[in-house]
């Protein structure tokens, strides 16, 4: 396994579009693998591919104490929402691709996903809460959104200028 480095915003890569897995591979398993002691290494609670620079749909979660699901942690592959609930929920959420920053999301309370897991079966999970709001964060990476693009311009562009400071700081 290895810790793999986060690009971080802005960064047109966060903004490309992963491609579907076409089979669950030992490929694909080291990539999950890599992903979750990246996620570990940093304290994270879910990471997408698109964020280490890799294009195929591969997330993983693992929510620590807050993990409401018996499969711990998730690996999924090609993860699609196939039913959102009505009732929505706000979230503070946070991302490593946007670091130092926070932002109060409103997302669908309860999702069902279809997915394939580690060992390249299809699976089906309901989740709801803080699971169902990371699913949601997760997926949109691979679609090449970050959260930020849910706020209001004025938000995300206060937020973008600041990373950008910071980032010709580190030069
Ligand atoms: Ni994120």
């Amino acid at each position: 396994m290895a810790i793999l480095d986060i690009l971080t915003a802005p960064n047109p890569h966060l903004h490309r579009k992963a491609r579907p897995v076409e089979k669950v591979d030992t490929g694909t398993q080291k990539l999950m693998d890599d992903l979750l002691e990246t996620l570990y290494a940093h304290g994270a609670i879910g990471l997408a591919s698109v964020q280490v620079g890799m294009l195929q749909r591969v997330i993983v979660i693992d929510l620590g104490e807050r993990h409401t699901c018996s499969i711990k942690p998730l690996f999924m592959a090609n993860p699609e929402i196939t039913y959102a609930s009505q009732a929505l929920q706000m979230t503070t959420e946070a991302c490593l691709s946007v670091p130092n920053f926070t932002g109060n999301i409103t997302r669908p309370l309860e999702v069902q996903v279809s997915y394939l897991d580690e060992n390249n079966v299809q699976k089906t999970l309901t989740a709801e809460g803080l699971l169902a709001d990371c699913i949601q964060h997760e997926i949109d990476h691979l679609n090449g959104v970050l959260y930020i693009q849910h706020l209001s311009s004025l938000r995300r562009n206060l937020i973008l200028s600041k990373l950008t400071k910071t980032k010709r700081n580190r030069r």
